[in-house]
């Protein structure tokens, strides 16, 4: 349902990529699909001397590439809506600033708006945003004839560069705002082929039976990338692989693999059920010899890396899951930049089971695979075994599959997802507290082991299994 109060969205690190790319044309596509209030605004917040027509240009020109087959009045509209308020991030006095001129568009719109705050900022400037928001009144909602309005914040991933200044972070957001106006975006989640994860797991009630350690041999989840470093190198650098996609994207698409039922579809129960799972994992140090750590080669010469960085830019990690459910299955995790291709999957090995079938040949290799295709394929696909026709008994695979490219339109973007989601105040894809602490422990136990192995060298573009063989 759309939301009827207006709404007044800030975007801190207003002229950055993640606006640029992301943030704007998303908003602008809820816009015109008459998703958002009328009255709604946007605001950017950010260091550089923009005036509102200015940011409006940047606006257009993040939008070129989206605009689809919106009317133009409707586009010419929402640029209509954004503005821009010159500030600097550490001062409270811009804050103040900024909570003046939000009065001043309530007061032309006669309500009190609901207000989301966006940190498109790199995560060392979210503690002085928190403080100043909360500090100059910004995050506190209205109450309008005894009703509530909201305040959330929207931050992105990575929450903190460990797990004691994620613990920081969350201490001080926890003293300044309720756990409901926290939005924390993994935008993998919001990916309609990651969210089909727990509908295809538990609207099917064949599979419940298999999905277990008596009949999965394995789980591999593999985030590919062709693109390299170079265009975000300085933020990259020092943050590698593992932060950056590992503690959040990879950890969320294992949880909902390896979950239990939430019992129920609110948000609650879904993240309670993530964040158990995620309090299971084990990391041992006897599979050490599976962990890569790797970086390709001209990452030194990127701009914005450090001369001797150790910063990988690809690994391979083994995890495990202590429970009834998983004990003994290996969890494979892989991402990398630079690589042959950018493929995002999950694929699940069932175990060979001895039968007269499968002994046609004298070996027993026939396991079956699920795999979930996030990208750039978006499929599900069984691979099964029939008989080959002919006179002689043989073998030979097949697929069932199902694709969402065959009606591509209904694939919403993640981001509007996120966006979306997050003004109908639903946080079931969004992480909580609780997640965000067991996941950074799990790569907190990482990173003790791997100070111990070697960083490797790959050539650009290499197939990413060759890596695992090293
Ligand atoms: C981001 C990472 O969270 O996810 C990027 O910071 C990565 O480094 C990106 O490229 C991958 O997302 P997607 O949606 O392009 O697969």
């Amino acid at each position: 349902m759309k939301e009827k109060h207006p709404i007044i969205f800030t975007i801190f690190g207003a002229t950055g990529d993640l606006a640029q790319r992301k943030i704007i044309p998303a908003l602008m596509d809820l816009y015109c699909r008459d998703l958002l209030p009328e009255n709604f605004k946007i605001v950017g917040f950010s260091r550089k001397d923009l005036s509102d027509d200015d940011y409006r240009i940047f606006a257009i020109n993040s939008i070129e590439n989206k605009k689809e087959n919106h009317p133009q009045e409707k586009i010419n509209d929402f640029i209509s809506k954004i503005h821009y308020k010159q500030g600097d991030i550490d001062n409270l006095e811009n804050y103040q600033l900024l909570a003046q001129f939000l009065k001043k568009i309530d007061s032309e719109l006669g309500d009190c708006s609901n207000k989301v705050f966006y940190l498109a900022v790199p995560p060392k400037l979210y503690q002085p945003i928190f403080e100043n928001l909360s500090e100059s009144g910004l995050g506190t909602p209205c109450i309008v004839e005894g009703e509530e309005r909201w305040a959330r914040i929207l931050v992105e991933k990575p929450f903190g560069s460990d797990q004691d200044e994620a613990r920081k972070l969350d201490k001080i957001l926890g003293k300044l705002f309720k756990e409901e106006q926290i939005f924390r975006i993994d935008h993998y989640l919001a990916k309609e082929t990651v969210q089909n994860i727990l509908t295809f797991r538990f609207a099917n009630a064949i599979f419940e039976p298999i999905w277990n350690k008596d009949n999965i041999e394995k789980v591999e989840l593999n985030l590919y990338e062709k693109n390299d470093v170079s265009d975000r190198a300085s933020f990259y650098d020092g943050i590698g692989a593992l932060r950056d996609v590992g503690q959040n994207h990879l950890l969320q698409m294992m949880a909902l693999i390896a979950m239990e039922d939430p019992k129920s579809m609110l948000s609650d129960a879904i993240r309670d059920s993530r964040g158990k799972l995620f309090s299971n994992v084990k990391v041992d140090k006897k599979d050490l010899g599976y962990f890569t750590r790797a970086q390709y080669k001209d990452y030194l010469n990127e701009s914005g890396v450090e001369k001797n960085s150790k910063t990988e830019t690809y690994f391979k990690i083994k995890l495990g899951v202590k429970n009834k459910r998983w004990d003994g299955v290996p969890f494979y995790l892989r991402s990398g930049k630079a690589l042959a291709e950018s493929r995002s999957e999950i694929k699940i090995t069932f175990k060979d089971k001895k039968s007269s079938v499968c002994q046609i040949d004298g070996v027993c290799r026939y396991n079956n695979m699920l795999t979930v295709n996030i990208q750039p394929e978006k499929t599900i696909s069984l691979c099964f075994w029939v008989k080959k026709p002919g006179l002689s008994l043989e073998l030979e695979q097949k697929k069932l599959s199902f694709d969402y490219d065959e009606n591509p339109l209904n694939v919403a973007d993640a981001y509007e997802k996120v966006l979306f989601d997050c003004i109908k105040g639903d946080q079931s894809l969004f992480a909580s507290t609780y997640e965000i602490a067991t996941q950074w422990g799990i790569i907190s136990e990482i990173f003790k082991l791997w100070k111990n192995i070697p960083l490797h060298e790959y050539e650009k573009g290499v197939d990413p299994e060759l890596l695992d063989k090293k």
